[in-house]
């Protein structure tokens, strides 16, 4: 999942080039066939699920993200490590293993993978302890500090005439809000600052990124709103704050890969899609986030193969997730007209095993989404009430791979487990664990390893991924057809992320 303020920019990353999709057609031929197969059910499929099995494939994947180590010091499964490559070699040998069922195709994209090396920033002689570098910011000049004056931005930098003509030599200091970071970082290089700093308009810092790569951008930091405050003060009784920024960065073009794996069997025009992705971020391996929904769609697709399937079933492994939803969006967008419209429903699994967790559904409904979307939530909701397990809903705003979906007129929802909001005290007696603390403690860390997961919680939502499965792959007759292929504004409109990090 992607960070809380990083929200729409890394999309324009993805160029529009078209990259072939590439078709393998599975060795063995020996499995039955499809028609010796009983017909899917929902209880059938989730009684297939085990915790054994999600737990050993989770040390597999640990295993895997330790080939991240030589390059970036600790296991990691980010975009362009050895240990994403190694979970697409899983994934991919996982599926082609169970023979025709499953015909599988890999969409290469391009995408930009950012990496921060080092940073630091001093205001005044305050060494601001929520400083952070944005993501897919560039380095300063030669990789070297940058001294100067912080010069005050008026309104919320969005325009050119924001920026005062000191800002050039100098390092701007602008507002949260209104336009995306990388359009005030593009605007302060325009007007020759050495770097700037985007200060929050309410408490917390600004865990934001830079999107799509700008010749113009210049390095870029984010600032609480309680440490700029004091700053501010200063900057407007004209006293002269003093500044040092440094970031040692790359942003580099890179080919990554999703991979689709479809039931050769059922409907080709009705399919059930489903999705997880496979990257985790570069500070570490990522194994609730999202090895968990990765692995149990590969537990799902293994298990599925007992059966036969009504319409056909399409599961989604993405890439590029962290820098911005980059891989869903990329496929959703390379759809033609006709392709959009066979797609029924998106599934979107993507934390399904947080240590402290929540059981989350995705509050997707009709009025603000595709039609379709608040009946799949409903699916959800019913099936935690049947197991006499609590439920909250929570924001359907744009944080995971369904956006590109809900986008493009396509019905899409999900269930996730929490990431870094912090469990309430209603939360601790509907499931446990501690109010208070962070439902992944290990969100984007170092330490989403193994002991990260909860396998109660992991394989409760596993079953109702098999469940989601199960159901629509045997009937969508009581699921609404597809409406005329529209965006919907609504969505559009309100929608606060793109993917993990806030983008405005
Ligand atoms: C589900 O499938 C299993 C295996 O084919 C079968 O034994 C069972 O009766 C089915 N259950 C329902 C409710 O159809
Ligand atoms: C698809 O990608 C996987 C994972 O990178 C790779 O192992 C496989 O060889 C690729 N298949 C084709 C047909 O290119
Ligand atoms: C779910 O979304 C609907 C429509 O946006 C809203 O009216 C409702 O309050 C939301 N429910 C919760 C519990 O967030
Ligand atoms: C559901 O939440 C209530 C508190 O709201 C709690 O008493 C109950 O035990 C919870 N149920 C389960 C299965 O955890
Ligand atoms: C998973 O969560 C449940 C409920 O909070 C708890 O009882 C159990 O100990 C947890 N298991 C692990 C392995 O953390
Ligand atoms: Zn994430």
């Amino acid at each position: 999942m992607l960070s809380w303020l990083a929200l729409s920019v890394a999309c324009a990353a993805v160029a529009a080039q078209q990259i072939p999709i590439i078709q393998s057609t599975p060795a063995s031929a020996e499995l039955p066939a499809q028609n010796d197969k009983p017909l899917v059910n929902s209880s059938a499929l989730q009684d297939h699920i085990s915790g054994d099995r999600l737990m050993e494939r989770a040390k597999k994947m640990f295993e895997i993200a330790k080939l991240g180590e030589d390059e970036y010091n600790h296991p990691t499964r980010v975009i362009g490590s050895l240990g994403h490559l190694g979970t697409l070699n899983y994934i991919y040998s996982t599926i082609l293993e169970l023979g025709e069922y499953y015909s599988i195709s890999n969409q290469s994209f391009p995408a930009v993978s950012g990496n921060i090396f080092e940073s630091r920033l001093v205001l005044g002689d305050e060494v601001p302890k929520s400083a952070a570098p944005m993501g897919l910011t560039p380095a300063t000049k030669d990789k070297e500090p940058v001294h100067g004056k912080l010069v005050l931005v008026k309104n919320e930098g969005c325009v050119s005439t924001d920026y005062p003509a000191e800002v050039t030599g100098n390092i701007a200091f602008i507002q949260r809000g209104t336009c995306p970071f990388g359009t005030k970082s593009e605007l302060a290089g325009r007007a020759g600052a050495l770097a700037a700093v985007v200060y929050n308009y309410e408490k917390g810092g600004v865990q934001g990124t830079l999107g799509t790569p700008s010749e113009y951008h210049v390095a870029t930091f984010g600032l609480s709103g309680e440490e700029a405050e004091p700053i501010i003060k200063k900057l407007e009784n004209k006293e002269y704050v003093d500044s040092i920024a440094y970031i040692d960065a790359e942003v580099k073009s890179i080919l990554t890969v999703n991979i689709v794996a479809q039931t050769t069997q059922g409907d080709p025009d009705n399919c059930v899609m489903l999705g997880a992705h496979s990257d985790s971020v570069a500070e570490g391996p990522g194994i609730n986030d999202d090895g968990s929904g990765t692995m149990s769609l590969l537990e799902v697709a293994t298990q599925l193969t007992k059966y036969s399937v009504k319409n056909c079933v399409r599961f989604a492994w993405w890439a590029g997730e962290e820098e911005g939803l980059l891989g869903s969006d990329y496929y959703v967008a390379s759809l033609s007209k006709e392709e959009n419209q066979k797609i029924r429903l998106f599934m979107d699994y993507d934390m399904m095993a947080s240590p402290n967790f929540a059981y989350q559904v995705y509050n997707a409904t009709n009025a603000a989404n595709p039609v379709g979307s608040e009946e799949l939530r409903n699916l959800y909701v019913d099936w935690y009430e049947e197991q006499g397990l609590n439920y909250t809903f929570i924001p359907f705003d744009g944080r995971s791979d369904y956006d590109g979906f809900i986008r493009n007129g396509i019905p899409g929802g999900g269930i996730a487990t929490g990431a870094e909001g912090v469990k309430t005290k209603e939360e601790e007696a509907m499931f446990g664990g501690s109010a208070g603390d962070w439902y992944d403690p290990c969100y984007h860390q170092l330490c989403d390893g193994v002991g990260n997961v909860n396998e109660t919680a992991w394989v409760v939502n596993t079953k109702l991924i098999a469940h989601s499965v199960a159901t629509y792959a045997a009937s969508l007759k009581d699921f609404p057809k597809r409406s005329q292929f529209s965006v919907s504004s609504t969505y559009t409109d309100t929608v606060k992320y793109h993917g993990h990090k806030l983008r405005i």
